[in-house]
């Protein structure tokens, strides 16, 4: 079975309440589930985690190249814009990564348009609310199968 590794940054955490017209009215677990099924769909099993820290989502990505993950699926939150420990982390994992935007990033805030990390993954999805996250998934999958 395919692994596929969810991450998630901070303050994604809040989703649900968080600036609904942005990042829409599902809750982190209601995104999470939908991913599952999505993962289910492709024929591979979801791993997910959250986290606030810096430090403990590198400290994931680390793992994921030895605890049998085949692709992750990362929004890093605003860890995206600025995060270059983040981006050094994603590089060393040679699997396929797929980065994930609920929001149109390029239609706000110019601090949002640059991600340091989309050098270091496959693609970019952004704008597409939880459909980009499905989208995301089968590709990863489909990628860690070819
Ligand atoms: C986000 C976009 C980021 O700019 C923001 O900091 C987030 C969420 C998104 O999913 O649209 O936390 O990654």
């Amino acid at each position: 079975m395919t692994r596929i590794l969810l991450l998630h940054g901070p303050n994604l955490s809040q989703l649900g309440e968080r600036d609904p017209e942005q990042y829409g009215s599902l809750s982190l677990s209601q995104l999470v589930d939908a991913a599952t099924e999505a993962a289910g769909e492709a024929g591979a099993d979801l791993d997910h985690a959250q986290y606030e820290r810096e430090g403990e989502l590198v400290a994931r990505v680390h793992l994921a190249r030895t605890d049998g993950t085949d692709a992750v699926v990362i929004n890093p939150g605003a860890f995206t814009h600025y995060s270059y420990a983040l981006r050094d982390a994603l590089d060393i994992l040679d699997i396929p990564k797929v980065e994930v935007h609920l929001s149109n990033v390029h239609a706000r805030e110019s601090f949002r348009h640059r991600s340091v990390v989309s050098a270091v993954c496959d693609g970019t999805i952004a704008g597409l609310g939880v459909d980009g996250y499905r989208a995301a998934i089968s590709l990863a999958a489909a990628r860690a199968r070819a």
